[in-house]
């Protein structure tokens, strides 16, 4: 049986609004999603025995089966168990370099391509609908990663509808390495917040997610018109982690004041990202950035936006 290596990319929010509860305890979103070139490299080996085994080379990543990639694997194994007797378990090495409790969906990232890259090991020949059904069981934002690109996603994240490829823009990534936020405290936070002015109703419900696929964001993508887009950046849960975490809001005003198409916190945070034209605007932004701001613990991080989900690495 044959090793894979998989590019798994990191996604920003380009737009999340919450619009109510969900039966699930889960919260009703209407997001768009963009994939990102920086990425982790999962590789993939059967190692003859029956255990699932995770190594990374960055210590603070868990290697247990809390890790999002072991529970994918895990429930591989449990989907299609007679081919797991047949062929035994899987070494999964995560070379990481999508930044963590950053909002950009790397632990998602990793368990996507586990579930692509076991599906080709084991020739399981699964469809992408039956790829996302599985991401969906892991996590909201899962079917995604899989998928990746450019999405309206709707429900809890896993509803998904593609968009035309943003990919001519960059965006500039600034985190304090040592910030991790917390997604369930964000949201938890949001409901105790906000949550007078949920949607309670089916019909303003539906309406609420219809409006996103004819809002302004998604026209401004369908006429690939960045200064547009850079203008509908928008993310609900700002409301309670800008002033839960002043680093946050000192970068996102920092940011702003730079020449960029938009600013926005991406996800629950703490990254905050540039929304810009070119690969030299955004070093100029990271350049700038970095002058205003001379802490060791920044992160910044100049990436291309991507059309790309899980890929085969070359
Ligand atoms: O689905 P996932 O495990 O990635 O979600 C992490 C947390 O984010 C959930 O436990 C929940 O607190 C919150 N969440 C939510 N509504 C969503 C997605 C996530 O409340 N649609």
């Amino acid at each position: 049986m044959q090793a894979y290596s998989l590019i798994a990319p990191a996604k920003i929010n380009l737009y999340l609004e919450i619009i109510g509860d969900r039966p699930d305890g889960y919260h009703e979103l209407a997001m768009i999603l963009q994939s990102i070139d920086l990425a982790d490299r999962i590789d993939l080996r059967p190692n003859g025995t029956d255990q699932i085994r995770v190594h990374c080379d960055d210590p603070e990543v868990p290697t247990d089966s809390s890790n999002l990639a072991y529970k994918a694997a895990a429930l591989m194994t449990e989907q299609f168990a007679e081919v797991y007797r047949k062929f035994g378990g899987v070494d999964i090495s995560i070379a990481k370099r999508i930044p963590m409790g950053a909002g950009l969906a790397g632990g998602s990232a990793d368990a996507a391509a586990v579930l692509v890259g076991m599906d080709l090991m084991w020739k399981l020949g699964l469809t992408l609908i039956e790829l996302q059904e599985l991401a969906a069981r892991l996590g909201s934002d899962i079917p995604f990663c899989v998928s990746g690109g450019t999405a309206i996603a709707t429900g809890r994240g896993e509803q998904l509808a593609a968009l035309p490829s943003v990919d001519f823009l960059y965006a500039v990534l600034a985190k304090h390495r040592s910030l991790g936020i917390s997604t369930p405290w964000a949201y938890k936070t949001y409901r105790q917040q906000f949550s007078s002015s949920y949607v309670t109703d089916r019909d303003s419900l539906l309406e609420r997610r219809q409006r996103v696929h004819s809002g302004d964001i998604v026209a401004a993508i369908g006429q690939r018109d960045g200064h547009k887009i850079g203008q509908c950046l928008h993310n609900d849960l700002e409301k309670v982690v800008l002033p839960a975490h002043p680093q946050v809001e000192q970068l996102r005003q920092i940011l702003g004041q730079f020449e960029t198409l938009g600013v926005m916190m991406s996800g629950s945070g703490s990254t905050v990202f540039a929304l810009v034209e070119s690969q030299a605007q955004a070093n100029q932004v990271q350049q700038q950035l970095q002058a205003a701001l001379p802490d060791p613990d920044l992160g910044i991080w100049t990436t291309r936006l991507s059309a790309h989900g899980i890929q085969l690495a070359h």
